[in-house]
């Protein structure tokens, strides 16, 4: 390919872009007390959780036991701190033999295992100011504009209240850097223009691959620790999934904040893959244990904002698991937290049989929570079923 033709490409590329985003934008601009500031808001992510005398005081030591004398001073940093990359690979591994033997994947992974936290490249610390409800965050990647733009104009469109004077539901997605070299330079600027269109995207310096999905988890939850300490809920998820908002916000009117909430599709007593062809395949020398802790799939899952900062401070106490829902329930069992199973939950996909007609039956989807898997054209189709003129028999209602 020619530099010039290159070139002309991405100018159209980019050309489309600002004109879709453009048009979207316009028509979200009655909606500006988003970007004022907040108000002095209730302490609500301050109070006590629920106490429990059994549990033993660790590192993170609970709440009830350090009671702060201002709301200001239980914080950590309220700004990211972490401003520099100066990680250097684990070079005390590479003359193990165990270390030695594992695939070419795993030996990245555990070489720069103990590189915890990265600088934020695009932050928006304004999307916590004022009273949050709801906060949905999005996995997404750099590439995956289309999938963005769908969840923009369906699940993840965003409402300065989320109904019964509860609060604004706020919508961000997160991402790494590409991992492919030649995708940088090109993406980086398509990005930051998409950025400044929308305002809804964090990024960090890291490389978003399929191991580092644990490090967006863990930088997500101090995100959220160092911004977002009120938010009351937060929804969890893919960019390939249907979600049903007006359930989401039905299935948490009568919950609290200060609960131990974590609620999705929730895997029990499952074991590590020993397979090597397969995605989720982990070597013996990584994790040993016969079975995992109960976690939810990553696909989408709701938890208490009180629970999502003590998650955290739990999650730092724990090494880098290569599997980030996984990790996840790791640090859920270090809390002595349970989550909780929904059967609105289908992030492991509705039915094995794909061919099953309820994968393509709106009704029922109109009554879950979170459904995998829909690519952008499919969730745009279903969210227009759904939000029609629909008629359904009463016995599919889940919640
Ligand atoms: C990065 O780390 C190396 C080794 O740990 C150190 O020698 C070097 O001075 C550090 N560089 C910066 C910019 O901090
Ligand atoms: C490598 O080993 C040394 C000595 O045991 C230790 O101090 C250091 O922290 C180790 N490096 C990493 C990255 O774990
Ligand atoms: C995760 O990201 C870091 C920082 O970009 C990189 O050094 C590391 O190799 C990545 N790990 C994997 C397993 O891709
Ligand atoms: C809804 O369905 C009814 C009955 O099928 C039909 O008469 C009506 O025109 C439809 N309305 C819309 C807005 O599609």
């Amino acid at each position: 390919m020619s530099q010039q033709w290159k070139r002309t490409v991405y100018k159209s590329v980019c050309l489309s872009l600002a004109l879709l985003v453009a048009v979207t934008v316009f028509q979200h601009s009655d909606t500006p007390n988003q970007f004022l500031h907040r108000p002095p808001s209730p302490t609500l992510g301050l109070q006590k959780p629920p106490g429990n005398p059994l549990k033993p005081v660790g590192f993170w030591k609970t709440p009830q036991d350090v009671v702060p004398p201002t709301a200001e001073a239980s914080r950590g940093p309220q700004v990211w701190d972490v401003t520099t990359t100066n990680c250097s690979a684990n070079t005390n591994l590479s003359h193990q033999a165990w270390f030695q033997g594992l695939e070419p994947h795993f030996q990245q992974f555990l070489l720069y295992r103990h590189c915890r936290y990265f600088p934020l490249l695009l932050n928006h610390p304004e999307k916590c100011h004022g009273e949050v409800y709801l906060l949905v965050a999005v996995k997404s990647v750099v590439t995956q504009h289309d999938r963005r733009e769908a969840i923009r104009q369906t699940w993840g469109r965003e409402w300065a209240s989320a109904g019964r004077g509860r609060g604004a539901v706020r919508t961000l997605f997160l991402l790494g850097s590409p991992s492919k070299q030649e995708e940088r330079a090109h993406y980086q600027q398509l990005l930051a223009y998409e950025d400044r269109l929308y305002g809804d995207i964090l990024q960090w310096d890291f490389l978003d691959s399929f191991f580092n999905l644990t490090l967006k988890e863990v930088h997500f939850l101090k995100w959220l620790d160092t911004y977002c300490p009120d938010v009351h809920f937060v929804f969890k998820g893919d960019d390939d999934v249907f979600v049903n908002p007006a359930n989401l916000l039905e299935f948490l009117a009568d919950r609290r904040p200060q609960e131990d909430l974590f609620v999705g599709d929730i895997l029990r007593h499952a074991r590590p893959i020993r397979r090597r062809d397969n995605k989720y395949y982990i070597p013996g020398s990584l994790y040993s244990k016969a079975s995992y802790p109960p976690y939810a799939g990553g696909g989408g899952f709701l938890m208490a904002g009180g629970l999502a900062r003590r998650l955290h401070h739990a999650c730092d106490t724990l090494e880098l698991y290569p599997i980030d829902d996984v990790f996840l329930g790791m640090c859920l069992e270090v809390l002595g937290v349970q989550p909780t199973a929904h059967e609105g939950f289908k992030t492991f996909g509705i039915s094995r049989n794909r061919a099953s007609r309820l994968n393509k039956e709106p009704c029922f989807f109109r009554s879950m929570l979170v459904v995998h898997k829909l690519l952008p054209p499919e969730l745009l189709a279903m969210w227009g079923l759904v939000h029609g003129n629909l008629t359904c028999a009463r016995q599919l209602r889940v919640l």
